[in-house]
This record gives C-alpha cells, sequence and structure tokens, in this order.
C-alpha cells in the first residue's frame, strides 16, 4: 500500500492509474479508523480498480470550541486496517500541504440545507467539508466517492455541489454500520466511558420505536419525532441536541412522510455529541 503525504505525488499517481484505464474509488476519512470506515473501503473495492483512502483531519470543519485538537490520530493503525482491506493508496497529508500560506478558496453551498440540523449547531463545518472534499476529489481524480449514512446531511451536501459544481464523480452511501447494542460506529465513541456507551444506545433504540411506528401507518413527522424524543428523554444520560425530519435527499422540510424521509438525532451522553438517524419509506 502506497502513503503519500504530499498533494503532487498523489495527483502523480493518480494521472498514472487513469491513464492505465483504471476507475478510481476515494474513502475520505479522518482516521481513527473502525469497522464504519471499513465497510466504506470494501464497498469501494467492490466498485472500483483503485482505491485511494485519505485520512485528515480537516481543520477548516471544526469550529473554534469543537474538538480538533482532542480528535483521535492513530495513522499506523489505521494503515494496518487499510492494508488488510487491500487498500491501494493512502493520502495523509498536513494541514499546510492541503492549506498552505495564501489559500483562500472555500465551497459554501447556499440553498439552505447546510444551515439546518447539524449546519445550524456547528457554523462553517459543512463549508469546511464541502472545501476539502473538493480538493480531495481533484487530487485523486475520483471516480467514485463513497461516505456512510451516519453523516446522512453530509452526504445529501456532497451530492448538492457535485451536481451543482458539474464534478465528473459519483458519490454513493453506504449504510450505517452498527455494534452489536445498536450504536452507530464512530471515532468519537472513543470518547465515552463503559457506562457512557451503555447509554448512547437509547440512540438507535430511539430511531428504531420511531421506524415501528412510521411501519405501523404512523405519518405524520411530528408524531414521528415526539415518538423519538420520548424515548431519548427516558434515558437520565442523554440531552437531546435535535430530532427532525426532513424529506432526503433534498433536505426539504415535512410535515407528513410521504417520500423518502430523514429522521436524523443529535444527542449529548456526557460531554460526547451522538448523532444518528433512518432513513423512512
Ligand atoms: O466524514 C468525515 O469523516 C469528514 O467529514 C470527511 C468527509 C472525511 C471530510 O473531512
Amino acid at each position: 500500500m502506497k502513503i503519500f503525504t504530499t498533494v503532487a505525488e498523489t495527483v502523480a499517481y493518480a494521472k498514472e492509474q487513469k491513464e492505465a484505464g483504471k476507475t478510481i474509488g476515494l474513502c475520505p476519512t479522518m482516521g481513527a479508523l473502525h469497522e464504519g470506515h471499513m465497510t466504506l473501503m470494501r464497498a469501494a473495492r467492490k466498485a472500483c480498480d483503485i482505491v485511494i483512502a485519505s485520512v485528515f483531519v480537516n481543520p477548516v470543519q471544526f469550529g473554534p470550541n469543537e474538538d480538533y485538537d482532542k480528535y483521535p490520530r492513530q495513522f499506523d493503525a489505521d494503515c494496518e486496517k487499510l492494508k488488510a482491506e487491500g487498500v491501494d493508496a493512502v493520502f495523509h497529508p498536513s494541514p499546510e500541504e492541503m492549506y498552505p500560506a495564501g489559500y483562500g478558496t472555500y465551497i459554501t453551498v447556499e440553498n439552505g440545507i447546510t444551515d439546518i440540523l447539524c449546519g445550524a449547531r456547528r457554523p462553517g463545518h459543512f463549508r469546511g467539508v464541502a472545501t476539502v472534499v473538493t480538493k480531495l476529489m481533484n487530487i485523486t481524480r475520483a471516480d467514485k466517492a463513497f461516505f456512510g449514512q451516519k453523516d446522512a446531511q453530509q452526504v445529501a451536501v456532497v451530492r448538492r455541489f457535485v451536481a451543482d459544481l458539474n464534478l465528473p464523480v459519483e458519490v454513493c452511501m453506504v449504510p450505517i454500520c452498527r455494534e452489536e447494542s445498536g450504536l452507530a460506529r464512530s471515532s468519537r465513541n472513543s470518547y465515552m466511558s463503559a457506562e457512557e456507551k451503555q447509554a448512547a444506545v437509547v440512540l438507535s433504540r430511539s430511531l428504531r420505536k420511531a421506524k415501528a411506528a412510521y411501519e405501523a401507518g404512523e405519518r405524520s413527522a411530528e408524531a414521528l419525532k415526539a415518538v423519538t424524543r420520548a424515548e431519548l428523554e427516558g434515558e437520565p444520560m442523554a440531552k437531546v441536541d435535535y430530532v427532525d425530519l426532513y424529506t432526503y435527499p433534498a433536505l426539504q422540510a415535512a410535515d407528513t412522510v410521504t417520500e423518502p424521509c430523514l429522521l436524523a438525532i443529535a444527542v449529548y451522553i456526557g460531554k460526547t455529541r451522538l448523532i444518528d438517524n433512518v432513513i423512512l419509506g
């Protein structure tokens, strides 16, 4: 497995692969890799000739009071996992390599879909994501890029700017990967104590209850959100940030579920903010 730290060597590698007629799959990550990331690698491995993973904790998508410094970094362990999945190359740049002195270009999606859900709580977050993902797609000359459904709003934002900017990349969404308990896998789970992790199971449980209500015929957004919220509020360690429902992937407000809708939640367990979701319909 090749390990690149510069844009120039990654661009040269991608060019060589394209000239040999190979398709390239990109799996962008911030490292601290877990089984959820491996499902992205496997999807890319199946769909593309060459798999490039990026491992980069992108400073531009973190707010000033967020966990950029504390975000887990374990590049050697990450490389072992990527190698075991047959990943061809890893791009692991420094912040200065991605944003050198004089850097001045950012991508913003301005149709409202970054002002709701996590975008409302994390101003500038999706501007940082859109900017780095655009750069990664260009650097790796990706044909397909793979993202997890856990960050469903991120996938909708990526789909939007890829379409708007006519980027020649297919955006692929991979289902949420869960622990046996139901907890969605996340690098941030490592912030929690064993007791907090047990309490965090309430997120997936609340979504399962809402899904069961939907399957039993409930179509009112308010009612489905109420079912979810009631379950979350029954867990003393959980503090609800949001419970919301939008059409998916357009992310428009919906009173009734008459087309695929995203029921998304963000919940603090202690100091750790977790997100989870389910797509209904
Ligand atoms: O989902 C993530 O880990 C990040 O937002 C991404 C897509 C790697 C961009 O930094």
